[in-house]
């Protein structure tokens, strides 16, 4: 399963790029309009910083102005996908990008219908959200579940991007899920890497070797000297 980071934030980026396990970044409104700065400009430097995909959503809602803006933004970094919403006139824009040759991440998707549809119309990824779903007592990933299950009865070839991750939990389900792409907010990321085991071990076996390297030192020191 590829990791994508959702959020706008460069500094995140970096941090999390520096770990080389970085496959690639979403974006939505929302989390652009939080750094406040220009919607291109952070969308080109995101692009810099991360060589696979990046999602940029469009604000349109009708068809024709979607494709226009999927269209304009495609045009602003070789790794850019647009990111259209699950609705009529999303599904149209999709068809109309994915005959242009651009890639979408059709988003905001809450049944096996939507992703059927996305697929039909060309799309490259569909977000299921997880945490959404869970928010209104219903099971998130059981839709991740029935969704990779459906592409694959069907030979279906859109990628499966879990998205609205709210936990570590989330991520071990996507996987197990057979979802190709977890997209995690930094605050979960972070939470990937920690164990209070590995900082127990780690710190033990480092103190083992300071108290070894110290009776090495004492040993080679008498050692070396020809008159002891
Ligand atoms: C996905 O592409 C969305 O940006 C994101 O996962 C939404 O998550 P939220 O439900 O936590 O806002």
């Amino acid at each position: 399963m590829l990791l994508f980071l959702d959020t706008a934030n460069i500094e995140e980026i970096k941090e999390i790029a520096t770990w080389g396990v970085l496959d690639g970044v979403t974006t939505n409104p929302s989390l652009v309009g939080k750094e406040g700065k220009e919607f291109k400009r952070l969308v080109k430097d995101i692009c810099k910083i991360v060589s696979g995909p990046v999602s940029a959503e469009v604000v349109s809602t009708d068809t024709e102005a979607m494709i226009k803006e999927g269209r304009d933004i495609a045009t602003w970094a070789e790794n850019v996908v647009i990111k259209c919403p699950l609705t009529a006139p999303g599904l149209a824009a999709t068809k109309a990008l994915h005959r242009d040759g651009i890639k979408v991440n059709v988003t905001l998707c809450f049944s096996v219908n939507q992703a059927i549809l996305a697929a039909r119309a060309g799309a490259t990824f569909v977000s299921p959200f997880v945490g959404r779903l869970d928010d209104i007592n219903e099971d998130g990933m059981a839709l991740v579940e029935q969704i990779v299950e459906v592409f694959h009865i069907h030979g279906l070839t859109t990628k499966v991007l879990a998205a609205s991750i709210r936990t570590p939990l989330h991520v071990t389900r996507a996987a197990l899920a057979g979802a190709d792409i977890a997209t995690i907010p930094y605050k979960v990321f972070k939470q990937l890497v920690s164990h209070p085991l590995t900082d127990k071990g780690l710190a033990a076996f480092l103190s083992d070797w300071d108290k070894a390297s110290q009776s090495f030192a004492g040993s080679s020191a008498q050692t070396s000297n020809p008159r002891s």
